[in-house]
C-alpha cells in the first residue's frame, strides 16, 4: 500500500490544457493522485488554452482523457465526477489580452500556485510576462516547463534568461520525466542506502556501463518536431544524461535538491568530448507493416537519426577507464530500458571453469517490469562436481509492491506533486541543462560538418550493425534488447 504524502491546497493552471501532454499525462495523472487522496478538496485545476471552451466543455474533455488513459480498474465514475468538480477553464491568448483578467480572478493568493507551461517554448516569455503584468504570479508561484528545453546551448541560455527575468531559480521546475520513474529514484536508494555497492562502484571494479532506452514506436505523428531533433537531442541530452548522472555521481551530502544537483552537474562537466569513431547514428527502414523513418517524418531526404549509440567517458578519479555505452532508438526490437553495471572479472579463477563463468551484472530495469537483478555465480546444484552457473538475485518491484505494478505511480503524477510540495530534487537546474547542451553541441556540430548520413537499420531490429561494432572492437557485447 503506497503511503500518500499530503500536499497543501493548491491552484494549478495548465497552459496548453487541451494539448496532447495534458490529455495523455498531466490530467489523468492528477486524477490518479486525487483518487489516492493526495489532492486536497479545496484545490483547483485550471485549464488555460486558446480554444473557446467553458468549464463544462473542459470537464467533458478531461473525462474523455481519463477514460482513454487511465486503466479501467483505476477508474470509478463517482470519483471521476468528484474530481471534475475541481476543474475550471479559461480561454487565454498567450500573446494578447484575452482571458488574463478572468484567470486572475480564479487564482487565489493564499494557496500554493503553480503554472504548468505545457506549450511551445517560444511562448514561455509571453506567459511569464503576462502572469506578472496582470499581477497573477507572486514570489512564491511555481512554474513548470517541459522539454525541449532549447535545441542547443545558445537557445537554452536564452530560455533560461527569459525565465530568469520573471522567476527565481527556486520557482522554476524543469521536468525530465525520467527522473520521476520509480526505478530511477530507486537507483539512488540502492546506491546510497546500502553498503554493498558503493565500494565496488568505480573504475577499479566496474568494467563498463550500458544504458539502453529502446522503443518500438516510430515517429509517425510527431515527425515535424522529431526531424529537427533526432535521438541525440530528444533522448540523450536529457533523459539518458540524467540516468548517467545518477549512476556516476558522488554521494550528495544529503538528499536535498541542490546537493543532488550539484553532484549531477559535476558529472556532466567531467564528460569527455565524444569523437566521431565513438558514435553510431541510425535511421529505421520500412518493414512489411511500417513506414520508413523518412516517410514517417515526411522528409524524404532526412538525415536525422532515429537511433544513436555512443561511447562516453567520465573523466574523473572514480570513472577514468570505465566506458559508459549509451544507445537509444525508435522501432527497435522491444520496448525495453535498462541500465547495466557490468563488473570486472575476478582477479584469478580457482575453478578452471572458464566456460561457465560470467561477470556479475547489476541490471536496473526501467521499463517494462521495473526492477533490479544482480547476477551472481554459484555452484551448479547437484553432484556434477564444481561447475559454475549464473543465477539472478531478483528484485522485481512489481512483486515487492504487490499487484502487477499497477500501483506504481506514473512519473508525471509524482513530479506534479513534488511541484506542489515545493521539492526540486527531481527537476533539472538551469546550469545542468546548459552544461548538458555544452557537451551535446560539439557532437552534433561534428557530424553536421561531415555531412554524416545515418546508417539504415531494419525496423524491429537491434539497430544498425555498426552499433554492434562499437562494443565488439572493445571486446564487449551489448546486452540483448528484450
Ligand atoms: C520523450 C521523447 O521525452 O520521451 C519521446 O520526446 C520518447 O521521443 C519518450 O518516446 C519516452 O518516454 P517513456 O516514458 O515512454 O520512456
Amino acid at each position: 500500500v503506497s503511503r500518500v504524502i499530503p500536499v497543501e491546497t493548491f491552484d494549478l493552471v495548465i497552459f496548453g490544457g487541451t494539448g496532447d501532454l495534458a490529455r495523455r499525462k498531466i490530467l489523468p495523472g492528477l486524477y490518479r493522485r486525487y483518487v489516492a487522496g493526495q489532492i486536497p478538496e479545496g484545490s483547483r485545476i485550471i485549464g488555460a488554452a486558446r480554444a473557446e471552451l467553458d468549464d463544462a466543455g473542459f470537464r467533458a474533455f478531461v473525462a474523455e482523457a481519463i477514460e482513454e488513459f487511465v486503466p479501467a480498474k483505476a477508474r470509478d465514475a463517482e470519483a471521476v465526477a468528484r474530481f471534475l468538480e475541481h476543474l475550471h477553464y479559461v480561454s487565454v491568448d498567450a500573446k494578447g489580452t484575452t482571458g488574463w483578467k478572468e484567470l486572475g480572478k480564479l487564482i487565489r493568493k493564499d494557496v500554493v500556485q503553480a503554472f504548468y507551461f505545457s506549450v511551445a517554448p517560444s511562448l514561455f516569455g509571453d506567459l511569464a510576462e503576462r502572469l506578472h503584468g496582470n499581477k497573477i504570479a507572486t514570489p512564491d508561484s511555481r512554474i513548470v516547463v517541459e522539454k525541449p528545453f532549447g535545441r542547443d546551448l545558445e537557445s537554452a541560455r536564452a530560455l533560461n534568461a527569459t525565465l530568469a527575468e520573471h522567476f527565481a531559480e527556486s520557482q522554476i521546475y524543469r521536468i525530465d520525466h525520467y527522473l520521476g520513474k520509480e526505478t530511477v529514484q530507486n537507483l539512488m536508494a540502492v546506491r546510497f542506502a546500502n553498503i554493498l555497492f558503493e565500494p565496488l562502484w568505480n573504475a577499479r571494479h566496474v568494467d563498463h556501463v550500458q544504458i539502453t532506452v529502446a522503443e518500438t514506436v516510430g515517429v509517425g505523428g510527431r515527425g515535424a518536431y522529431y526531424d529537427r531533433s533526432g535521438a541525440m537531442r530528444d533522448m540523450v541530452q536529457n533523459h539518458m544524461m540524467q540516468l548517467l548522472c545518477l549512476i556516476a555521481m558522488e554521494a550528495p551530502y544529503q538528499f536535498d535538491p541542490d546537493a543532488v544537483r550539484d553532484e549531477k552537474l559535476k558529472v556532466i562537466r567531467a564528460l569527455e568530448p565524444v569523437t566521431p569513431e565513438d558514435i553510431v547514428r541510425g535511421q529505421y527502414r520500412a518493414s512489411k507493416d511500417t513506414a520508413s523513418y523518412p516517410a514517417d517524418a515526411e522528409n524524404p531526404n532526412s538525415t536525422t537519426e532515429s537511433f544513436i549509440a555512443l561511447k562516453v567517458e567520465v573523466a574523473n578519479w572514480r570513472w577514468k577507464g570505465t566506458p559508459f555505452y549509451l544507445r537509444t532508438g525508435k522501432r527497435l526490437r522491444a520496448r525495453a530500458s535498462e541500465i547495466a553495471i557490468v563488473f570486472k572479472e575476478v582477479p584469478h579463477s580457482i575453478f578452471g571453469d572458464e566456460e561457465g563463468w560470467r561477470e556479475n551484472v547489476l541490471s536496473i530495469r526501467l521499463q517494462p517490469n521495473e526492477g533490479m537483478t544482480l547476477s551472481v555465480m554459484i555452484k551448479e546444484p547437484g553432484p556434477g562436481g564444481m561447475r559454475l552457473t549464473e543465477v539472478p538475485l531478483d528484485m522485481s518491484f512489481a512483486e515487492a509492491l504487490g499487484e502487477d505494478g499497477a500501483d506504481i505511480p506514473d512519473a508525471y503524477e509524482r513530479l506534479i506533486m513534488d511541484v506542489i510540495r515545493g521539492n526540486q530534487t527531481l527537476f533539472m537546474r538551469g546550469d545542468e541543462v546548459e552544461a548538458a547542451w555544452a557537451w551535446t553541441d560539439p557532437i552534433i556540430a561534428g557530424w553536421e560538418a561531415k555531412g554524416d548520413k545515418p546508417k539504415g537499420y531494419d525496423a524491429f531490429s537491434s539497430g544498425p550493425e555498426d552499433a554492434l561494432m562499437l562494443l565488439h572492437r572493445d571486446a564487449r557485447r551489448w546486452r540483448e534488447i528484450a
